[in-house]
């Protein structure tokens, strides 16, 4: 498919120069003189560019699978790729919860998921990613009002945060609310989600982990000079595909619960509220708009929208082509992905393991 959008966009390339150098083979050699060539041109053109941009959007999840009498919790499911995955889930016919620090943007969002999906099947618990505290009663919550959980999507997440931020526990934010906050969580939920038939944690990570690298010695960045805004990123979402590699070869290493899912992914690039902590769009004078919608056009081409967005952590988390042998793979446009080498390295992923368990007070039993 890739091969054919290549041929057909230097069909378009060469018809739309209108080449007549020597090097062109005659063939090929085409003028846009003709009206005909010219209407050629410009439907090749618009064909390559849709089918360009369907190749990089990745499927959309159309299984018609029911996910009914399943829980799923969302972390960060009021904005972005967490509420419209939340949309989709519910119209499968989950329970959905979503946990989200509580605002008037999270009770609007429990509403627009109600409205959107059709379902009653949903609500919120109050969650703050960067407090061990608001973890331990999120958990104490949700133990109270389920018995198990089908799926957990951990997708909140932080980006670019300009200058060297805490969580409340006193961790580099990225690190602390993107990795620890969701392992805490995780290890106090795990119980319950061992106990549904096959479980499934889906980890939402990045294609940044590429700019990640993790010092053994300063996992929180604290040396003088170690921050910067998007290497802290980058080292989060490192973790979380070296946290779900761990978990995967743990559960195989333990094998009681040999149907609990552990897949993490890469989303593409979306336009959600994520990059707020990189620019705030208000602080952009006017004036400039009009130079912001030329430049910003290719943006809009290579960046999904939120639904497009959404389609690979859907599909991890309902499709019923995903199981316990997709575990610890890393997935971009609903596919199984290639990763950075130090994501694969194993002895970094135990070391991680462990430096989580000790910097969020507790052992993950797995
Ligand atoms: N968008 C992209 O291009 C892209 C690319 C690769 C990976 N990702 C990953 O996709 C995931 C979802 O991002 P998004 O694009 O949907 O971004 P988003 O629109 O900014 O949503 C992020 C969500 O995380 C929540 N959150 C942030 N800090 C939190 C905390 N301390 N406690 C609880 N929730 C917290 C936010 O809640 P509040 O609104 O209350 O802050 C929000 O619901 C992230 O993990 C991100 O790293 C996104």
């Amino acid at each position: 498919m890739t091969m054919l959008l290549l041929a057909l966009l230097s069909l378009v390339l060469v018809c739309a120069s209108g080449s007549t150098s020597s090097s062109t083979p005659k063939s090929l050699r085409f003028s846009l003189t003709t009206p005909t060539a010219k209407i050629a041109a410009a439907a090749a053109s618009g064909l390559g560019l849709y089918l360009g941009k369907k190749v990089y959007d990745g499927p959309v999840f159309d299984e018609a699978v029911s996910l009914k009498g399943q829980n799923v919790i969302i972390t960060g499911g009021n904005t972005g790729l967490g509420l419209e995955s939340a949309i989709k889930l519910a119209q499968l016919g989950g329970n959905v919860i979503i946990l989200s620090r509580a605002s008037a943007k999270t009770d609007q969002a429990v509403e627009t998921i109600k409205k959107q999906s059709g379902s009653s099947l949903v609500s919120a618990i109050p969650l703050d990613l960067g407090d061990l505290k608001s973890i331990k009663q999120c958990a104490d919550e949700l133990k109270k009002r389920v018995e198990k959980i089908d799926v957990a999507l951990l997708n909140a997440g932080i980006m670019a945060v300009p200058t060297r931020e805490l969580t409340k526990d006193g961790y580099e934010s990225h690190m602390g609310v993107n990795h620890l906050g969701h392992f805490a969580l995780l290890r106090e939920l795990f119980p319950l989600v061992k106990k549904a038939p096959a479980g499934r944690v889906v980890t939402v990570s990045s294609s940044a982990h590429l700019l990640g690298k993790l010092d053994q010695t300063d996992l929180l960045l604290a040396k003088e000079g170690a921050y910067s805004p998007w290497p802290a990123y980058g080292n989060s979402k490192l973790a979380n595909i070296l946290f779900t590699r761990e978990l995967a070869r743990r559960l195989k290493e333990k094998r009681q619960n040999p149907n609990v899912v552990a897949v993490v992914l890469h989303p593409g690039a979306c336009r959600t509220e994520l990059g707020r902590y990189v620019f705030d769009p208000a602080s952009i004078p006017k004036f400039l708009y009009p130079v912001l919608g030329v430049v910003g056009a290719p943006l809009l081409y290579f960046t999904k929208d939120q639904r497009m967005g959404a389609q690979t952590q859907i599909f991890l988390s309902a499709s019923s082509r995903v199981s316990s042998k997709d575990n610890g793979l890393f997935f971009d446009n609903s596919k199984p992905a290639d990763t950075s080498a130090e994501a694969k390295d194993v002895q970094e992923a135990k070391w991680l393991w462990a430096e989580s368990e000790k910097l969020t007070n507790g052992k993950f039993e797995v």
